[in-house]
């Protein structure tokens, strides 16, 4: 039998994790705050937004948002960037990507306060995590560890393939499985664009995780018998639905399942627990900064 992997219920224990924490934190006198900032109106990133912070509602954490408009000068956004670096209310906050195309995110990520990017995607939260000293683990490589935690998988010594090489996913997974860690040492293989024979790559492992944004790329014919498999793509592809559009993986779930030992599905296998974990950054920066010790989950 297949294991799928119920993100949603993995995330569920990790808030109420969480909540624990932020009821220390508020006998200490200290209520976490999360901002979140979009640029535009990309539909997608407003959902996520908007689930973001009614996530922070459910467990006690004070949510704000700004929005810049998607034709203001790079300047305006880097003003509101400034504004929550000096704000004491504001524990971390997020710069959704994508930004439009006149902003240079790079630009945008190096000007949020260290302490605050609860994103983990600042030079030296990156620097930080690849030295094996992180700060804050990006929310979706943290969360893809807690899923196989919660399966019961041990990844030292397994060959892990990811399939997609971004500085959000791909990267940091990268670094963070080949940590000499309890939730590490695995051998890690990154294939992406250019990788001659993906199939053989897939084949080869005992875990992949696809993280490429190309709609059912990994089929059941790249996986071997047993593998453990981790879609991470979110892809809207048109279809006869109410909204004209319906959500798929990066992997073909049907055929990947009967070879899988155990899979996660989309949607409810990691975009919860991606968005469990970035609570969690949240918590861990405001008991930081507010000196107050947590046990985080
Ligand atoms: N866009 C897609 N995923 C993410 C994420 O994890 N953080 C931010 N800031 N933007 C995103």
């Amino acid at each position: 039998m297949t294991e799928i992997i119920d993100g949603n219920a993995v995330a569920s224990e990790i808030r109420d994790g969480l909540t624990d924490a932020i009821e220390t934190l508020a006998d200490a006198g200290a209520r976490p705050g999360l901002a979140t900032v979009l640029m535009g109106d990309d539909p997608a990133s407003q959902t996520y937004v908007n689930m973001k912070q009614r996530d922070c509602e459910e467990v006690g954490i004070e949510s704000h948002h700004v929005d810049v408009d998607g034709d203001a000068p790079s300047e305006d956004l880097f003003d509101t960037i400034a504004g929550l670096n000096d704000d004491p209310e504001i524990h971390g906050y997020i710069v959704q990507a994508p930004v439009p195309d006149h902003v240079d995110y790079r630009d945008v990520i190096r000007r949020v306060d260290p302490t605050k990017d609860v994103d983990g995607f600042h030079p030296e939260n990156v620097g930080r995590l690849v030295a094996g000293d992180a700060r804050f683990r990006p929310c979706t490589p943290h969360g893809i560890q807690k899923l196989l935690e919660s399966a019961r998988v041990d990844t030292e010594g397994k060959d892990v393939t990811i399939v997609g090489r971004s500085d959000i996913v791909g990267k940091p997974l990268a670094n963070l499985l080949i940590q000499k860690a309890d939730d590490g040492n695995a051998t890690v293989t990154v294939c992406h664009s250019r990788t001659e024979d993906l199939g053989e790559k897939t084949r080869n492992a005992d875990v992949v995780v696809a993280a490429v944004g190309v709609p059912e790329l990994v089929d059941g014919s790249m996986l071997t018998e047993g593998t453990v498999v981790i879609d991470v793509g979110v892809n809207r592809v048109d279809a006869d639905t109410e909204k004209g559009y319906e959500l798929v993986g990066d992997v073909e779930f049907e055929s990947a399942e009967e070879k899988a030992s155990a899979i996660t599905p989309v949607p409810g296998g990691v975009g919860p627990m991606t968005r469990a974990m970035l609570l969690y950054n949240t918590v861990k920066a405001a008991s930081m900064q507010e000196d107050v010790t947590v046990d985080l989950p």
